[in-house]
């Protein structure tokens, strides 16, 4: 199967249109690249949407693109997002709301969702994972300023909130979409940490030649994971039925297992206990649907917690089953390259475990691949084609990868394919984690790579080998003057890993090291390293 064939040509505008071909040429230009349309996985908006979209904006769509985004920053709190996008059209609005991530885990960008909603093409509110309860609420109130509006486009019914993806059409091919997944055959796990760590990371292999899904380094693969069993019957015991109890023509088990989300309570199962509880607990289940917290434990409510905070009250299973979220696909950083391991493919997933009270939470997908998939059970599966995360064109060119933890997945997958393809190109990775005697990932392929010179350097870096933290910028900044030099041979630089902090603290290292070796002002230093964006020489795969 080949991969990546080059976008057809998109016209968006109704034939009947009055622009002129120049006029015509520069919108079609304008909404391909506002809506993410010549790339994969991202459905085009039809004639009619992009019309839509052109008259809702009450046609200025180009001019609030021109507002910059200033909201588009992972790290920045929802109430500043939306502050800063008060005023602004709608759509940029519900942009505003987005986890800001650009992850892909909805299977847009943050814009194209927002702009998707805006014209009615994706009935969905409750996709972004990183925004989770907060930009869900905020999406559904902006919905019905919408709702509220002339339909913009073509409306569609909004879908309940935990439909099941919608069926492939016949001819859409498997695996391309989360809409759309193949099935991939769980073959391995191998713990990568050595005894004695405080992570439990894993490198986790799938079969893919049974499914014939293929990739490239760079992409994401997206599993749909299913819950823990005990965790399933903790919450059947609570409701009080049957496990076998039908319902929607599945058995109780099996759709509270692969179908509804057991993590975050939503606010809609709280309303339902709103409206089966009395006096003071009714009124706290209205005040937790609402946002607020009146018990000050909010955070820790999963939806079994929710269950236990307002026992003896117990719902009509359909109508619980209603109003959980369905259960969402993770991305995980592919950390393999076809080239090198044909029909296979492997990722590096740190398993997510905490305690609440005496309960031990699971993280649903880490764990479900780091313990309970079983080697030769078929998984639903996807590929997630990256958008701007990708070896540089020219196989010379020299390559900076800084990931630390699992941030180092796909720079295995880019030196595996460097290695394979015999790319001339030198290629320097920065890795850090906790301790190196037992959290150094890949630690005999990677000083293999290094004495084979594939790997042209590598730097590392132990955040508590030492007394005081020392993190792959701490590394950098040590190395600056021959990373600018790097840099200012034409070298492209790749960050992946933890986006809330790390991702920052990377860029503002390499923003120091620009000003003091490459004799530059701050300013013109932060310059330097947004055109490294703007040229795709500065691209970040964070979460
Ligand atoms: C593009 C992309 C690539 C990714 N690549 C990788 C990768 O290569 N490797 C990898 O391991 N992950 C990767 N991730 C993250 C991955 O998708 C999942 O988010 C991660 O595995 C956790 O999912 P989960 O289902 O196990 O946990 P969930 O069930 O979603 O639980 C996680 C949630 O639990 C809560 N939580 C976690 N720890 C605590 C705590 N101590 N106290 C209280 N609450 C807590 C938080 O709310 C957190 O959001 C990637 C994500 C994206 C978007
Ligand atoms: N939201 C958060 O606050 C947060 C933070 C970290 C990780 N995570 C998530 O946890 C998951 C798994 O993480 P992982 O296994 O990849 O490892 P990780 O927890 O990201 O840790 C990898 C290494 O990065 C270090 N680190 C911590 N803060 C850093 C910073 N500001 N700059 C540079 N390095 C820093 C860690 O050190 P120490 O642990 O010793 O500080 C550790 O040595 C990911 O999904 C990640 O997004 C979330």
């Amino acid at each position: 199967m080949t991969h990546n064939p080059p976008p057809p040509k998109l016209s968006l505008l109704p034939e009947s249109a009055p622009f002129t071909p120049e006029q015509r040429a520069w919108l079609d230009g304008f909404f391909v690249a506002a809506l993410g349309l010549g790339e994969s996985g991202i459905t085009a908006l039809s004639p009619q949407d992009s019309a839509a979209l052109l008259a809702g904006a009450g046609g200025a769509a180009a001019a609030e693109d021109d507002d910059g985004a200033p909201w588009h920053d992972q790290t920045m709190p929802l109430a500043e997002r939306l502050k800063l996008a008060e005023g602004k059209p709608l759509r940029r609005r519900l942009m505003a709301a987005m986890g800001q991530q650009d992850c892909g885990q909805c299977g847009y960008n943050c814009q194209d969702y927002a702009d998707a909603i805006f014209v009615k093409k994706e009935a969905k509110l409750n996709l972004c994972i990183p925004g989770g309860k907060e930009t869900l609420r905020t999406l559904k109130s902006l919905y019905t300023e919408l709702d509220a509006a002339p339909a913009p486009g073509p409306a569609t019914n909004a879908a309940p909130a935990n439909a099941a993806p919608p069926a492939a059409a016949p001819s859409a091919p498997l695996g391309r979409s989360r809409d759309t997944p193949a099935e991939a055959v769980f073959l391995s796990r191998t713990r990568l940490n050595k005894p004695g760590s405080a992570k439990e990371t894993w490198h986790i292999e799938f079969d893919l030649t049974s499914c014939g899904l293929d990739y490239v380094v760079g992409d994401s693969f997206g599993i749909y994971p299913s819950h823990d069993p005990a965790l399933v019957s903790a919450v059947i015991e609570a409701l009080g039925v049957s496990a076998d109890f039908p319902i929607r023509g599945r058995a109780l088990r099996d759709l509270l297992t692969d179908s509804v989300a057991l993590e975050v309570a939503p606010d809609s199962l709280f309303q339902l206990y709103s409206y089966i509880t009395g006096g003071e607990r009714r009124l706290k289940a209205k005040a937790l649907a609402s946002g607020e917290d009146p018990d000050g434990d909010a955070a820790t409510l999963d939806v079994l917690s929710a269950m236990e905070k307002f026992a003896p009250a117990r719902p009509d299973p359909e109508a619980f089953v209603e109003a959980l979220e369905p259960l969402q696909p993770r991305l995980f950083s592919i950390s393999s390259s076809l080239k090198s391991n044909p029909g296979r493919v492997a990722l590096t997933v740190d398993t997510v475990r905490y305690k609440i009270g005496q309960r031990a939470r699971l993280g649903v997908a880490s764990t479900f691949l780091g313990e309970r998939a079983a080697p030769g059970a078929k998984v639903k599966a996807y590929v997630q084609q990256a958008q701007h995360f990708a070896l540089p064109q020219d196989p010379a060119a020299s390559i900076i990868m800084i990931g630390p933890g699992t941030g180092i997945a796909p720079f295995r997958a880019f030196l595996h394919e460097r290695m394979a393809t015999k790319a001339p190109g030198r290629n320097w990775l920065f890795f850090g984690h906790q301790r190196r005697d037992c959290d150094f990932f890949y630690e005999d392929e990677l000083t293999g790579m290094r004495a084979a010179g594939v790997l042209t350097r590598l730097s590392l870096a132990w955040s508590r080998d030492t007394e005081q933290k020392f993190y792959v910028q701490d590394r950098m900044r040590e190395v600056g003057r021959d990373l600018w030099s790097w840099l200012a041979d034409g070298a492209y630089v790749y960050v992946c890993g933890d986006a809330k902090h790390m991702a920052k603290d990377v860029e503002r290292a390499l923003v120091d090291i620009v000003a003091q070796f490459g004799a530059r002002s701050t300013d013109e230093a932060v310059a330097f390293v947004a055109d490294l964006k703007k040229k795709d020489r500065y691209q970040q795969d964070v979460y």
